[in-house]
């Protein structure tokens, strides 16, 4: 079990998950008046029965489902969740339990936040991508029109739980999609870390444990440093400022990409580690090493030239650009980044044609 020291809460990342909550419930003296544990069908099926069964006080509880995906991440469904709240006469003291991906845990955190002015939550993530990513930094809310994560607060959970257990039923896809984030936390911050990815099988599960833990240990170090996001923190945004253009791409009805969070980050990444190299000391040598990394490990995309073009304007809505240019967090080498790097939408347009032209070397 590791015990991981957040800004004022703790993260367990143990294969005995129970035994920390069950701990966690009873150090809380007063007692929560009511548990209410958010799900989507697929959190449900398969990761609430070991839990329910060894943790007494969800036996009570009272199970809110909603449907699994990113298009239910909206103020809609928080509307709903408010109202169930309301209906169960939820009080200050009860406890919301967001059990599920990175949906669950940025819409239920958003949901108790805001009810009440706030119910403590606890966090249980159980996709990669959340538990690397998401049990950490406080980002909470929901999507408004397609634009993700267009309305939100920061606030942290009571405590987050992770079994790497969970993983073992997700589509390979999700895993993937996780995978992309804990590329980034080297990318950004560790070349040794780097290094180690390159050359283990990512499959060993005792391996996975030790990935999960090294990459909070990052993104908490960063998010400590910096929590508002006005300095330091932003070399996470490395590959997310194109990514999540590609993701907002990909929601819209028209498009024929369909990707998920890390999938557009990986291509962003590449993306990113050209304009790197092009204005940022990033050496081609490293450029080559990870594009051909993350080929190894994600699928290439086709992205034509109309569809470059609506990124640049889906971008132009991104709060991090700057009278014109957009503002990105670059590489000056693997496990270096650097921040407020400008780059026109001329040399970003560009690097989604490297992108494009290296995916003819890396087809499956
Ligand atoms: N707050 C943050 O810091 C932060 C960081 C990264 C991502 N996010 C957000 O997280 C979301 C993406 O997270 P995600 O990829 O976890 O998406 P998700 O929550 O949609 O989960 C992906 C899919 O996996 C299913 N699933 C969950 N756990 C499972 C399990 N153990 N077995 C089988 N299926 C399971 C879900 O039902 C869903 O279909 C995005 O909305 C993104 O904006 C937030
Ligand atoms: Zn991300």
């Amino acid at each position: 079990m590791t015990e991981i020291k957040a800004k004022n809460y703790s993260i367990f990342v143990s294969s005995d998950i129970c035994n920390n909550i069950n701990r966690f419930l009873k150090a809380n003296k007063k007692g929560y008046s009511k548990i209410f544990i958010l799900v989507d069908e697929n959190s449900l099926l398969h990761c609430y029965p070991p839990l329910v069964e060894k943790i007494d006080a969800f036996k009570d509880a009272e199970i809110f489902e909603i449907e699994s995906g990113e298009e239910n991440k909206t103020i809609e469904v928080c509307i709903q969740l408010w109202g169930a709240l309301s209906e169960y006469k939820a009080d200050r003291n009860a406890l919301f339990v967001n059990l599920g991906g990175g949906v669950i845990a940025d819409l239920g955190g958003f949901v108790a936040t805001t009810f009440k002015r706030g119910i403590d939550f606890i966090n249980i993530p159980t996709t990669l991508l959340a538990q690397v990513d998401a049990s950490v930094g406080g980002k909470l809310g929901v999507d408004l029109n397609n634009i993700k994560n267009e309305v939100g607060i920061y606030n942290n959970p009571a405590s987050v739980f992770i079994n790497s257990d969970f993983i073992n039923t997700l589509h390979i896809r999700q895993i993937q999609s996780g995978f992309a984030e804990i590329i980034k936390h080297a990318l950004i911050a560790d070349k040794n870390y780097w290094l180690k990815l390159s050359s283990t099988d990512f499959s060993e599960t005792d391996f996975l444990d030790d990935l999960i833990v090294t990459s909070i240990n990052i993104k908490n170090k960063i998010v400590l440093e910096d929590p508002n996001e006005k300095n330091i923190r932003k070399v996470l945004n490395f590959g997310h400022t194109i990514g999540h253009a590609l993701e907002t791409f990909s929601l819209e009805s028209n498009s024929q990409i369909s990707l998920l969070h890390g999938e557009a980050v990986a291509i962003g990444m590449i993306c990113e580690s050209f304009l790197s190299h092009k204005i940022c000391k990033l050496s081609k040598d490293e450029l080559k090493e990870i594009t051909e990394f993350i080929f190894r490990n994600f699928k290439p995309v086709i992205i034509d030239k109309m569809d470059s073009h609506r990124l640049i304007e889906i971008m132009k809505h991104d709060k991090k650009n700057e009278k014109g240019d957009f503002n990105f967090s670059l590489l000056s080498a693997i496990g270096t980044c650097e921040i407020n790097k400008k780059v026109s939408p001329e040399l970003i347009i560009d690097s989604l044609s490297y992108y494009s032209k290296e995916t003819k070397h890396f087809k499956l």
